[in-house]
C-alpha cells in the first residue's frame, strides 16, 4: 500500500500520472512530464464521516441589493470582450503567446480603469519597474494614476493587496508567481496552479477584480494557462499572426457576458489602438475580384465580421500533395474537399492546396464552408467570383447546403461594405433588397453548375 508521495505532471496540460512517460497520453505533448509533489496529501482520515462540519446559511435566489455595477474602461473593445466592462471580485486570465502584446494591453486597461476611477495596482513578475514606466512613457500614460510594483512572491503579493484594497490588480504574469508553501520550481503546474487559487480565492473574498496575464507555450518548461481556466470567471485569448499588426482579444470562456465574442486592435508604435470596424480593416487590401478570392459575411460573438479567404491550387510536385491552412481548421477542409470530390465530382487529388485567411484573423464558423468551397473553385478553375459578392453557408457530408445564423446580420454588415450580391442557401430568415440581391442554392452541385458552369 506505500504511496509514492510524487506525481507526475504533464506541464502542458496538467494531466497527472503515477510514472514518467515521454508523451502525454492525455494531450499527446512529447517531453512535458514533470515529477512534482502533490500540491495536498489529502485526509488523513479515510472517509469524511469522522467529524460533523459546520451547517452554512443558506439564502434565497431573490436580493434587494442591486448587483455591483460593473466598470467600463472606455476601450471600447475591451469592455465588449468582458461582456459590458469589469465585474467587481472577478477572476480574468488574459492568454496569450510570447510577444504578442499581453503586456501592452494590460497597461493600457490599468490606465483606461484607473481614469475611470478605480484604484488599481499593477504588478509585473517579468519585467523591473523602470521597463513598465519606459513602456507606459512610451503610450503617453505615465499620467494615469497605476501603482506599479516589481514582486514575484505570491505571499508578499497577497499581504500588499490585502493592505492596499484596491479595485483591480493585475498580474504580469501567473507563470512568474511563486508561492513558498509549493515545492516545485516557478511556472511548474503546481505553482501555478496554487497561484491562480489564491488571487481567485483573494478576488471572491475582498471584491476585489484580479486579471492574470497567462503565456501559452509549446515549451514544456512553462505550464500553459489551461489548467487554470477552470478556476477562473473569464478566459480571454489574445491572438495574431506575429506578421500581421492586428491583434485580436477573444472571450473563450466568460460567466459574466457572451462567449467568443471579440474585439480588434492595431499594433502600433504608440500601442494597440482599437479598431471599431474591423470589417473594413480585413477587407481592406482588397482590389479587383481575383480567382481564388471570396468574401465571406462572418458574425464573431455578437458582431459581424467580413473577412477573405484566399486558396490557391496548384498541380503537386509531390506524391502526397500538400494541404496547407492558415486561419481555418485543416480538417473541416479535408471535409470540404471530400464533398467536392465525391458529391460534385471535381477531384483535388495530385493538386496542392493552399487556403488563408486574409489579414491573420481566425474563422471558425462552419458558416464558412460555402465561402471555402467557393474559393477552392475558384482557384482551380481560374475564375473569379461575380465582384461585389458575399458568401456563406454551411456545407452538409450529403452536400446539401444548409442555412446558418443571424443571416440577417450578415446581409447587413455585407451591404454596408458596399457588396450587392449574396450567394448563400435556401431555408433560413433573409429578404432581398433594392441593394442587396440574393441567389439561393439548396446543394453544393447546384452552386458549382452555376457559379462557374462546370460540375
Ligand atoms: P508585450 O506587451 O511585451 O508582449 P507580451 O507581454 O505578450 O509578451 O509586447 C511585445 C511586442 O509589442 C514587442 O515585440 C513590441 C511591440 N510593441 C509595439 O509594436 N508598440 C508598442 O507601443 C509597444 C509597447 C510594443
Ligand atoms: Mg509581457
Amino acid at each position: 500500500m506505500a504511496k509514492s508521495a510524487t506525481t507526475f505532471v504533464c506541464q502542458s496540460c496538467g494531466a497527472s500520472s503515477s510514472k514518467w512517460s515521454g508523451r502525454c497520453e492525455a494531450c499527446g505533448e512529447w517531453n512535458t512530464i514533470v515529477e512534482e509533489k502533490p500540491l495536498s496529501q489529502g485526509p488523513s482520515k479515510k472517509s469524511l464521516g469522522a467529524m460533523r462540519g459546520r451547517a452554512i446559511p443558506l439564502t434565497d435566489l431573490s436580493t434587494k441589493e442591486a448587483p455591483p455595477p460593473r466598470t467600463a474602461s472606455k476601450l471600447d473593445e475591451l469592455d465588449r470582450v468582458l461582456g459590458g466592462g469589469l465585474v467587481p471580485a472577478s477572476a480574468v486570465l488574459v492568454g496569450g503567446d510570447p510577444g504578442i502584446g499581453k503586456s501592452t494591453l494590460l497597461l493600457q486597461a490599468a490606465a483606461a480603469f484607473a481614469k475611470a476611477g478605480l484604484k488599481v495596482i499593477y504588478i509585473s513578475g517579468e519585467e523591473a519597474s523602470a521597463q513598465v514606466r519606459l513602456r507606459a512613457q512610451r503610450l503617453n500614460l505615465t499620467d494615469a494614476p497605476v501603482k506599479l510594483a516589481t514582486e514575484t512572491s505570491l505571499r508578499d503579493i497577497l499581504t500588499t493587496l490585502d493592505e492596499e484594497e484596491p479595485d483591480l490588480a493585475i498580474v504580469d504574469s501567473i507563470q512568474t508567481m511563486w508561492a513558498d508553501n509549493v515545492d516545485s520550481a516557478p511556472g511548474s503546474v503546481s505553482q501555478v496552479r496554487a497561484a491562480a487559487h489564491e488571487l481567485t480565492t483573494f478576488a471572491k473574498s475582498r471584491g476585489s477584480a484580479v486579471i492574470m496575464v497567462g503565456h501559452v507555450t509549446k515549451d514544456g518548461q512553462i505550464a500553459g494557462p489551461r489548467v487554470v481556466e477552470h478556476m477562473v470567471d473569464t478566459v480571454l485569448y489574445f491572438e495574431g499572426e506575429r506578421g500581421h499588426q492586428f491583434r485580436i482579444l477573444r472571450s473563450v470562456k466568460n460567466r459574466f457576458g457572451p462567449a467568443d465574442e471579440i474585439g480588434v486592435f492595431e499594433m502600433t508604435g504608440g500601442g494597440l489602438s482599437e479598431v471599431t470596424n474591423p470589417s473594413a480593416l480585413f477587407l481592406s487590401e482588397r482590389g479587383q475580384p481575383a480567382p481564388g478570392s471570396v468574401v465571406f459575411s462572418g458574425i464573431e460573438g455578437t458582431r459581424p465580421v467580413m473577412v477573405e479567404f484566399q486558396a490557391l491550387v496548384s498541380p503537386s510536385p509531390h506524391s502526397q500533395p500538400r494541404r496547407s491552412v492558415v486561419g481555418w481548421d485543416g480538417s473541416r477542409l479535408a471535409m470540404i474537399l471530400a464533398v467536392l470530390e465525391s458529391r460534385c465530382g471535381i477531384p483535388f487529388a495530385g493538386l496542392d492546396v493552399y487556403l488563408n485567411v486574409a489579414g491573420g484573423m481566425r474563422v471558425n464558423e462552419p458558416a464558412a464552408d460555402l465561402a471555402v468551397a467557393a474559393a477552392l473553385l475558384s482557384a482551380r478553375e481560374d475564375t473569379s467570383l461575380p465582384a461585389e459578392t458575399v458568401v456563406f453557408g454551411e456545407i452538409s457530408l450529403s452536400g446539401a447546403l444548409r442555412p446558418v445564423s443571424q443571416t440577417e446580420n450578415r446581409l447587413k454588415e455585407a451591404q454596408k461594405l458596399g457588396f450587392s450580391k449574396a450567394i448563400i442557401p435556401t431555408g433560413g430568415k433573409a429578404t432581398a433588397t433594392k441593394d442587396m440581391a440574393l441567389t439561393r442554392m439548396g446543394d453544393l452541385t447546384t452552386f458549382v453548375g452555376e457559379v462557374f458552369g462546370a460540375g
